[in-house]
Formats: structure tokens, C-alpha cells, sequence
């Protein structure tokens, strides 16, 4: 987007704010289909957890996307933003028989990722079609925390456990229509995501009622002009080929999925925050933002380094900065970055900023979260207010002391 385009936005909603260009997610959604436009049954399920306002999830909608979702909660939502159950796939860890029920009912793509729900659902529900939720045991992902299908991560039912799973699935009788993995964000090797495929591809040769095999997510998004990327075209290529092998192999025309988050989301986003404070030190320049972990979590959870730029002062002499947050604990965004000359009240652009940012704020220091605004058909759309104080106190009880 514009740079004009978002200092209006930040005057007209003030700051801080997320900002989504739907037009940036539509092409990716696109980018993505016609990489794998040699397979028959494609579906795309888009990560709801990356960011799960109700207007964003309109927008996948129309586009023809499904959802993946991990908590009865993204289920809810995604059936109250159109989606019929069909579409909706439900991949939660860790959660109780009871809630995977409820999902069920609700009539939702089930997904399984450990053997002792899966006994107990499969005998109380042997006629659900189920997926399941396989370890490849490949160490794949950009950080230790977004790496989860190497063996010791708490996902998926270990590769080395299928004849237990085997076993489990003759005695219930139940029905397995899918198989799926997910082995981490942020990959940019597709030898990684091939491989895992070939694991998964050998896993599903023991089920004999498939309709889908769901390969997860992990594209690697570029974070500044020229940084690496998954390469999607040539892993669409590839894994095309290798899929429609396959599924002559098979003998039966199998659903080809894929869940991605950030690849469709990331980089349509924008957090857009006023400088309160230009603080000198005797050996930095910190530029101190109206906002902090409490709103833009990744860097200081995964080391995520966001674009950051002046859009007050596009063309002013570039300075080295400390961007900070006004959090009361150690809350750097950027370390010595290159940003052109800031003042105090000029408006800092965070790129990259669709995913895992505003789904993961908080009101930390009992701050608000910031209003969300969807720039779309070149007009800007608030899709949530700004906090206010009685949401702070919302739900709250005050006792007699
Ligand atoms: C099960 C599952 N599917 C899909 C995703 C989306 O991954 P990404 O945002 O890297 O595309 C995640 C992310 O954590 C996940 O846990």
C-alpha cells in the first residue's frame, strides 16, 4: 500500500492500528492456486489463528477457500463468517474428547493428532470420518518455537507408532478419510517440504478410505526487498507431479490440502504506531512507540524482524534507530535499523504485520488493542474498534474489600 494511502488511515482511525490490503491476500490466495493448478482437487484451508477478524474471514470465503482451525472457538467463528462445516477443517493439540465432540457435532472436518482421543472417539464414533495428524519427524521451521514435526515436539502421532495406529484403527472399525501434517513455519527449503510428503505419501498407503492428504503450511514470506522466500511456484511444480503420481498409485482421485497462514496473509498487513518519545542515550537513539509486546508479540518471541520505515518522513536522511514499545519490560521491535529521520509524532509503518500480530495482542498493562482496518475496493474499512475502558474492566468483579 501507499505510504500516503496509510498516513491517512492512521489521521483518520488514529494509532496504533493494523491495516490489511485485501487486494495483496487475494493475490497471494491466487498465486497459490495456480501454482498447484495441475492438480484436480485442490483446497486451500486458510490458518484462521494468523488472523481471525470476521471481515478477513468473509474475504477467504469469497475467494472459495475453506478454514483450518485449532479451537472450537475458530470454528464457531468460521460458521459465523459463512462457512458451511464442509469447509472447515478442525486441527487442535492437546485438547479434551469433549471439545473434538463438539466440533464433530457441528459437523467439521475432524483431525486427530494423538492416539488415546483417537481410541476413545473412534469407539464412540466409529462412523465420523476422520483425519489424522502424522509426526514426520523431519526438523523443519525458521525458530525452535514455530518447528513442530521433529520428534520431540508435542504434534502428530509418530511415524513410529503406526502399527499402533493401525491397530487402533481395525479394532474401532472407524473411518479415516484424510491424513495431514505440519511440520513448521518459515521453511524455505522445499527438499523439506518433499521429503515429508514422501513420509506422508508412504503413511497413506495404509488407509484405504482417503479423500484428502492435507500438507500443512510453513512458506517462508520475504520480510524486506530481496530476502529469500519458499519457492511455491517450483514446490507446485513438484509436488503436483508427485501427488498426481500418487494418486494413480492409489487408484482414486485424492483432495490435494494445504492450511497456510502466513503465506496468504503476512505481508498484506501493516501496524501503524506514533512515536511519543525520541530518546537519546549516550549510545543509542531509541524511538519510542505508542504500543509494544502487548500488540506485535513476534520479534521478541521469535526474533521476527519487521520492516520498519517513517512514513511521515519517506524521504529524510537516513538514521540508525532502537524502535521500543512503552511496555515496562525490555520491548524492542528493531535494533539499530536504518529508518529515515524520526520526530516525535511521525507515524512508523511495521510491515508484515497481517500474521500472528494482531491474533496475538493482549492487554497488557492494561492497555487497549489496537482497532483493525481492511483496505478494500480502495476504501478503508474498520473491522474493529480500538479498545476502550470498559472493555479493560469488562468481565471483571469487584468485590466488597
Ligand atoms: C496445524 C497448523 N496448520 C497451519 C499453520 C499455518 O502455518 P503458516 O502460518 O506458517 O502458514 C499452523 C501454524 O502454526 C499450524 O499449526
Amino acid at each position: 500500500m501507499e505510504g500516503n494511502t496509510l498516513l491517512q488511515i492512521a489521521k483518520d482511525f488514529g494509532s496504533p492500528v493494523y491495516v490489511y490490503d485485501a487486494e495483496k491476500i487475494q493475490f497471494q490466495y491466487k498465486r497459490l492456486t495456480s501454482a498447484f493448478n495441475k492438480v484436480k482437487h485442490l483446497k486451500l484451508n486458510y490458518a484462521v489463528k494468523a488472523l481471525s477478524n470476521i471481515s478477513i474471514l468473509k474475504l477467504f470465503n469469497q475467494m472459495g477457500s475453506g478454514l483450518d482451525t485449532v479451537s472450537i472457538q475458530e470454528v464457531q467463528l468460521g460458521l459465523k463468517a459463512g462457512f458451511k462445516p464442509e469447509q472447515i477443517i478442525y486441527t487442535p493439540n492437546g485438547v479434551s474428547l469433549d471439545e473434538i465432540e463438539k466440533a464433530a457435532k457441528l459437523g467439521v472436518q475432524v483431525n486427530i493428532d494423538n492416539l488415546s482421543i483417537l481410541e476413545q472417539f473412534g469407539t464412540k464414533h466409529p462412523k465420523t470420518p476422520v483425519c489424522i495428524r502424522i509426526n514426520p519427524h523431519v526438523m523443519a521451521g525458521g525458530n525452535t518455537n514455530i518447528s513442530v514435526g521433529h520428534i520431540d515436539s508435542k504434534f502428530g502421532i509418530s511415524i513410529h507408532q503406526i502399527p499402533l495406529l493401525l491397530r487402533i484403527v481395525e479394532n474401532t472399525k472407524m473411518n479415516i478419510n484424510g491424513i495431514h501434517m505440519h511440520t513448521g513455519s518459515d521453511i524455505l527449503d522445499i527438499d523439506v517440504f518433499l521429503y515429508a510428503s514422501e513420509i506422508l505419501f508412504d503413511t497413506a498407503k495404509h488407509f484405504t478410505q482417503l479423500e484428502f492428504i492435507d500438507f500443512g503450511s510453513g512458506f517462508k514470506v520475504p520480510y524486506k526487498p530481496g530476502d529469500i522466500e519458499t519457492n511455491i511456484e517450483e514446490l507446485g511444480e513438484k509436488l503436483s507431479k508427485r501427488f498426481n503420481d500418487f494418486c494413480k498409485e492409489y487408484g482414486r482421485e485424492l483432495t490435494l490440502a494445504f492450511e497456510p497462514g502466513k503465506f496468504l496473509v503476512s505481508e498484506a498487513g501493516y501496524f501503524l504506531t506514533k512515536v511519543n518519545v525520541v530518546k537519546q542515550t549516550t549510545s543509542t537513539v531509541f524511538a519510542q512507540v505508542d504500543s509494544g509486546f502487548n500488540h506485535l508479540i513476534r520479534p521478541m518471541l521469535y526474533g521476527s524482524q519487521h520492516e520498519i520505515s517513517n512514513i511521515s518522513n519517506p524521504e529524510g536522511r537516513e538514521r540508525f534507530y532502537s524502535v521500543v514499545g512503552y511496555i515496562c519490560e525490555t520491548d524492542t521491535f528493531a535494533n539499530n535499523r536504518r529508518i529515515s529521520e524520526i520526530k516525535e509524532d511521525d507515524i512508523l509503518a511495521f510491515k508484515n504485520a497481517g500474521a500472528y500480530c494482531f491474533s496475538m495482542a493482549s492487554n497488557y498493562n492494561s492497555r487497549y488493542r489496537p482497532a483493525e482496518v481492511l483496505w478494500y475496493k480502495q476504501k478503508a474499512h474498520l473491522i474493529r474498534k480500538r479498545e476502550t475502558f470498559e472493555d479493560i474492566l469488562n468481565h471483571q468483579i469487584a468485590i466488597e474489600i
